[in-house]
Protein backbone atom coordinates (compact mmCIF):
# COMPACT_ATOMS: atom_id res chain seq x y z
CA UNK A 1 0.00 0.00 0.00
CA UNK A 2 2.68 2.66 1.22
CA UNK A 3 4.74 1.50 -2.41
CA UNK A 4 1.69 2.29 -4.32
CA UNK A 5 1.22 5.36 -2.66
CA UNK A 6 5.19 6.61 -2.85
CA UNK A 7 4.28 5.40 -6.77
CA UNK A 8 1.45 7.31 -6.86
CA UNK A 9 3.38 10.36 -5.72
CA UNK A 10 5.97 10.38 -8.02
CA UNK A 11 4.17 9.84 -11.34
CA UNK A 12 2.50 13.07 -10.52
CA UNK A 13 6.02 14.57 -9.56
CA UNK A 14 6.81 13.45 -12.97
CA UNK A 15 3.31 14.56 -14.70
CA UNK A 16 4.31 18.15 -13.23
CA UNK A 17 7.64 18.02 -14.42
CA UNK A 18 6.79 16.82 -17.87
CA UNK A 19 4.07 19.63 -18.50
CA UNK A 20 6.51 22.82 -16.99
CA UNK A 21 8.96 21.74 -19.35
CA UNK A 22 6.43 21.98 -22.25
CA UNK A 23 5.27 24.77 -20.76
CA UNK A 24 8.80 26.42 -20.66
CA UNK A 25 9.18 25.10 -24.71
CA UNK A 26 6.84 27.01 -25.91
CA UNK A 27 8.30 30.52 -24.05
CA UNK A 28 11.64 29.38 -25.01
CA UNK A 29 9.80 29.63 -29.08
CA UNK A 30 8.23 33.04 -28.16
CA UNK A 31 11.34 34.81 -26.54
CA UNK A 32 13.73 33.18 -29.68
CA UNK A 33 10.54 34.63 -32.32
CA UNK A 34 10.28 38.07 -30.21
CA UNK A 35 14.23 38.28 -30.32
CA UNK A 36 14.74 37.41 -33.43
CA UNK A 37 12.01 39.82 -34.65
CA UNK A 38 13.25 42.67 -32.78
CA UNK A 39 16.44 42.64 -34.70
CA UNK A 40 14.50 42.17 -38.44
CA UNK A 41 12.20 44.66 -36.97
CA UNK A 42 14.84 47.33 -36.91
CA UNK A 43 16.71 46.45 -39.91
CA UNK A 44 13.17 46.28 -42.33
CA UNK A 45 10.69 48.54 -40.95
CA UNK A 46 12.09 50.92 -38.64
CA UNK A 47 13.24 53.40 -40.98
CA UNK A 48 9.47 53.61 -41.63
CA UNK A 49 7.55 52.54 -38.70
CA UNK A 50 9.76 53.62 -36.27
CA UNK A 51 11.03 52.54 -32.77
CA UNK A 52 8.30 53.03 -31.28
CA UNK A 53 5.67 52.10 -33.33
CA UNK A 54 4.57 55.31 -33.96
CA UNK A 55 4.73 55.89 -37.44
CA UNK A 56 5.06 59.19 -39.43
CA UNK A 57 2.28 61.94 -39.12
CA UNK A 58 -0.04 61.47 -41.94
CA UNK A 59 2.80 59.26 -44.53
CA UNK A 60 3.05 56.26 -42.33
CA UNK A 61 0.86 54.58 -40.06
CA UNK A 62 1.53 53.29 -36.67
CA UNK A 63 1.83 50.42 -35.14
CA UNK A 64 -0.26 50.86 -32.07
CA UNK A 65 -3.54 50.71 -33.06
CA UNK A 66 -3.95 47.41 -31.27
CA UNK A 67 -7.22 46.52 -32.38
CA UNK A 68 -5.96 47.07 -36.66
CA UNK A 69 -3.60 44.70 -35.93
CA UNK A 70 -6.37 42.15 -34.14
CA UNK A 71 -8.54 42.69 -37.16
CA UNK A 72 -5.44 42.20 -39.58
CA UNK A 73 -3.90 39.69 -37.67
CA UNK A 74 -4.37 37.18 -40.99
CA UNK A 75 -3.46 39.71 -43.54
CA UNK A 76 -0.13 40.80 -41.75
CA UNK A 77 1.82 38.13 -43.71
CA UNK A 78 0.59 39.32 -46.85
CA UNK A 79 1.26 43.05 -46.05
CA UNK A 80 5.11 42.15 -45.11
CA UNK A 81 5.02 40.23 -48.29
CA UNK A 82 3.58 41.96 -50.70
CA UNK A 83 3.24 45.42 -49.48
CA UNK A 84 0.21 47.63 -49.16
CA UNK A 85 -1.17 50.23 -51.21
CA UNK A 86 -4.72 52.06 -51.30
CA UNK A 87 -6.63 53.78 -48.28
CA UNK A 88 -6.98 52.55 -44.82
CA UNK A 89 -7.91 53.63 -41.64
CA UNK A 90 -5.64 53.26 -38.47
CA UNK A 91 -5.68 54.99 -35.17
CA UNK A 92 -8.47 56.89 -36.77
CA UNK A 93 -6.29 58.40 -39.48
CA UNK A 94 -6.73 57.80 -42.81
CA UNK A 95 -3.76 56.69 -45.00
CA UNK A 96 -3.35 56.32 -48.36
CA UNK A 97 0.16 56.03 -49.08
CA UNK A 98 2.47 53.13 -50.56
CA UNK A 99 4.57 50.40 -48.60
CA UNK A 100 6.89 48.41 -50.39
CA UNK A 101 6.94 44.54 -50.95
CA UNK A 102 9.74 42.33 -49.04
CA UNK A 103 9.27 39.67 -51.01
CA UNK A 104 13.13 38.11 -49.88
CA UNK A 105 11.79 37.46 -46.57
CA UNK A 106 11.45 34.09 -45.24
CA UNK A 107 8.13 32.43 -43.84
CA UNK A 108 9.86 32.30 -40.77
CA UNK A 109 11.35 35.62 -40.90
CA UNK A 110 8.39 37.22 -41.34
CA UNK A 111 6.40 35.23 -38.14
CA UNK A 112 9.03 36.29 -35.69
CA UNK A 113 8.06 40.14 -37.34
CA UNK A 114 4.84 39.48 -36.69
CA UNK A 115 5.64 37.90 -33.28
CA UNK A 116 7.68 40.91 -32.44
CA UNK A 117 5.33 43.88 -33.41
CA UNK A 118 1.80 42.48 -32.10
CA UNK A 119 4.30 42.03 -29.06
CA UNK A 120 5.23 45.55 -28.79
CA UNK A 121 4.08 48.97 -28.99
CA UNK A 122 1.54 48.17 -26.24
CA UNK A 123 0.47 44.95 -28.61
CA UNK A 124 0.43 41.29 -26.49
CA UNK A 125 -0.92 38.64 -29.09
CA UNK A 126 1.68 35.99 -28.65
CA UNK A 127 3.57 33.46 -30.91
CA UNK A 128 3.00 34.04 -34.54
CA UNK A 129 3.61 30.49 -35.75
CA UNK A 130 5.85 30.15 -39.55
CA UNK A 131 2.72 27.68 -40.17
CA UNK A 132 0.27 30.33 -39.88
CA UNK A 133 2.35 32.67 -42.03
CA UNK A 134 2.71 29.92 -44.93
CA UNK A 135 -0.90 29.17 -44.58
CA UNK A 136 -1.89 33.05 -44.71
CA UNK A 137 0.29 33.47 -47.61
CA UNK A 138 -1.53 30.93 -49.48
CA UNK A 139 -4.64 33.10 -49.48
CA UNK A 140 -3.27 36.23 -50.00
CA UNK A 141 -4.60 37.31 -53.18
CA UNK A 142 -8.30 35.86 -53.01
CA UNK A 143 -9.31 38.77 -50.59
C1 LIG B 1 9.19 52.56 -47.03
C2 LIG B 1 8.44 52.67 -45.82
C3 LIG B 1 7.89 51.38 -45.17
C4 LIG B 1 8.58 50.27 -44.79
C5 LIG B 1 10.07 49.98 -44.98
C6 LIG B 1 7.61 49.41 -44.15
N1 LIG B 1 6.38 49.98 -44.15
FE1 LIG B 1 4.69 49.20 -43.32
N2 LIG B 1 3.58 50.70 -44.15
C7 LIG B 1 4.10 51.79 -44.83
C8 LIG B 1 3.01 52.58 -45.36
C9 LIG B 1 3.16 53.87 -46.15
C10 LIG B 1 1.81 51.91 -45.00
C11 LIG B 1 0.38 52.34 -45.37
C12 LIG B 1 0.05 51.89 -46.79
C13 LIG B 1 -1.28 52.41 -47.28
O1 LIG B 1 -1.58 53.58 -47.06
O2 LIG B 1 -2.03 51.63 -47.90
C14 LIG B 1 2.22 50.75 -44.20
C15 LIG B 1 1.34 49.87 -43.59
C16 LIG B 1 1.72 48.87 -42.71
C17 LIG B 1 0.81 48.06 -41.92
C18 LIG B 1 -0.71 48.18 -41.85
C19 LIG B 1 -1.16 49.44 -41.14
C20 LIG B 1 -0.66 49.53 -39.72
O3 LIG B 1 0.02 50.55 -39.42
O4 LIG B 1 -0.89 48.64 -38.89
C21 LIG B 1 1.57 47.19 -41.21
C22 LIG B 1 1.09 46.14 -40.22
C23 LIG B 1 2.95 47.42 -41.59
N3 LIG B 1 3.00 48.45 -42.50
C24 LIG B 1 4.01 46.72 -41.08
C25 LIG B 1 5.31 46.81 -41.60
C26 LIG B 1 6.39 45.91 -41.26
C27 LIG B 1 6.29 44.77 -40.26
C28 LIG B 1 7.48 46.30 -41.99
C29 LIG B 1 8.83 45.63 -42.06
C30 LIG B 1 8.85 44.27 -42.58
C31 LIG B 1 7.09 47.47 -42.77
N4 LIG B 1 5.77 47.73 -42.51
C32 LIG B 1 7.94 48.18 -43.60
C33 LIG B 1 5.45 52.07 -45.00
C34 LIG B 1 6.49 51.19 -44.78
Amino acid sequence: MKNKLLLLAFSIACAVVFLNSCQSDKELEYIKYYTNGKLLYEEHCQNCHSSTGAGLSMLIPPLTDTLFLKKNRSKLPCIIKNGLNGSITVSGRVFNEQMPADDHLADIEIAEIITYITNSFGNKQGLFSTAQVSADLQKCNSR
